[in-house]
């Protein structure tokens, strides 16, 4: 029988994207498939923190092996912001072209655009913690650019390419992204049980 595991999301883009570098050799299943239907809190001021959080608000409430994941965009010249705080940098309420608008105006005449996606997996299996990280390196445009993706792509340029993430797609994003990295880390880690 195929192990169970959920992922704490109900991103449908996160949730395709992460069982086809999974694949079948586990049952995946998301927050909708266990009736979680709360809000799960995240108030650490880390990534790791927040993923910690949330997966182990599953496994105390309903039980089931989980893993879940906390992102941030992280830019030097702001000292790291919006980091843990990028899906809320314009304030409650406020969407991505909001958070964009925020960024660009705090980056206007600075010179190091450096940036970094870094995601981080929490997993609790078998009653044990573990952490994996992803990180991708690249530079905060100067202008939105591009229709595809979510949340900072149209403004983020991957070093090594020439084009913002909302440029490149999804098919080139997924196989280069924080998020893929830390997937594959994953992935490595549970074929490595089996
Ligand atoms: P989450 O932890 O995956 O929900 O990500 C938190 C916030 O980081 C999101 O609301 C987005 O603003 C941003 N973010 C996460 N992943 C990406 C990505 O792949 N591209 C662009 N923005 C992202």
């Amino acid at each position: 029988m195929k192990k169970k595991l959920v992922f704490a999301t109900n991103n449908s883009h996160k949730l395709q994207e992460v069982s086809k570098i999974l694949g079948d050799n586990l049952e995946l299943v998301n927050l909708h498939d266990i009736n979680c239907q709360e809000d799960i809190p995240e108030t650490a001021d880390t990534l790791e923190g927040n993923a910690l959080l949330k997966a182990r608000y599953i496994k105390e409430h309903y039980g089931f092996d989980c893993f879940a994941d906390d992102t941030g965009l992280e830019v030097e010249a702001l000292n790291n912001a919006p980091g843990v705080y990028s899906a809320r940098y314009a304030g409650p309420g406020h969407d991505a072209q909001a958070n964009m608008r925020k960024l660009l105006c705090e980056m206007e005449g600075k010179e190091n655009r450096k940036a970094r996606f870094r995601t981080v997996i929490a997993l609790i299996l078998d009653g044990k913690e573990y952490l994996f990280d992803g990180i991708i390196n690249g530079v905060i445009t100067a202008e939105k650019k591009g229709e595809s993706g979510f949340g900072y792509d149209p403004i983020f340029m991957p070093d090594g390419y020439t084009q913002t993430f909302a440029e490149l797609g999804d098919d080139i994003k997924n196989t280069i992204s924080h998020r893929a990295l830390a997937v594959h880390k994953l992935a490595e880690f549970l074929s490595s049980l089996s």
